[in-house]
């Protein structure tokens, strides 16, 4: 399973990265945003810096929502670095997109999936990763989990290659839930990620193997 990180924060991708289990970045306007990331320049200054910092794909998104646009701006961001991935809406002329930049092999990541037909779509369109939102799905009583099983029997059903990037991760025992389901890849928040290192036992037991050491010595 892939771990990406969800957010636009460099020292919470730096101390990520160094726990070296991190496979890539996923951003969105929103998490830009929060970080106080704006105006085109910026944005992209991020996206290259964020890029230096991990290994692995980093998914950048586009604003444009019709067509034309999004293959510009697209052009532009996967012209960035090699680890870019275009980010496209689940939206028609975001699948026609995701077809035109799947056959010149650039890498799109489909965002905002609340379906599993969305999804399929977008496999069909080439998406190297699809995103199914499960917290906002969590959210408005719906199982965000659910959803995962159903693209991965979907998925696994044709042999569809695109792989099933589980977002919107607000918790630790999601990651545990869409492990067990089979997401290619979670993204998900530090906070969410450094929770799957807790266990109590884990730390009481450390305690005495060096209180032990300590009599032993
Ligand atoms: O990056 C998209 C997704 O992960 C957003 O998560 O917590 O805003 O629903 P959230």
């Amino acid at each position: 399973m892939k771990f990406f990180i969800d957010t636009a924060n460099l020292d919470q991708i730096r101390e990520a990265q160094a726990l070296g289990i991190l496979d890539g970045v996923t951003t969105n306007p929103s998490l830009m945003a929060k970080e106080g990331i704006t105006g085109r320049d910026n944005i992209i200054n991020h996206y290259r810096e964020i890029c230096s910092i991990v290994d692995g794909d980093v998914s950048a998104e586009v604003i444009a929502t019709d067509f034309e646009g999004m293959i510009k701006e697209g052009e532009e961001l996967a012209a960035l670095d090699p680890q870019i991935v275009v980010k496209l809406p689940m939206i028609g002329d975001g699948v026609k997109a995701c077809k035109y930049f799947a056959d010149k092999g650039v890498k799109i990541n489909m965002t905002l999936v609340f379906s599993p037909g969305q999804a399929l779509l977008a496999a069909k369109a080439g998406a190297t990763y699809v995103s199914p939102f499960i917290g906002r799905l969590d959210d408005v009583s719906t199982d965000g989990l659910g959803l995962i099983s159903e693209i991965r029997l979907i998925f696994d059903n044709y042999g569809y290659e695109t792989e099933i990037l589980a977002a919107s991760v607000r918790h630790t025992m999601h990651i545990i839930d869409c492990a067990k389901i089979g997401a290619d890849v979670m993204t998900g928040p530090l906070s969410a990620i450094s929770g799957l290192l807790k266990h109590p036992l884990t730390d009481i037991g450390l305690a005495k193997f060096l209180e032990d050491h300590k009599k032993g010595n």
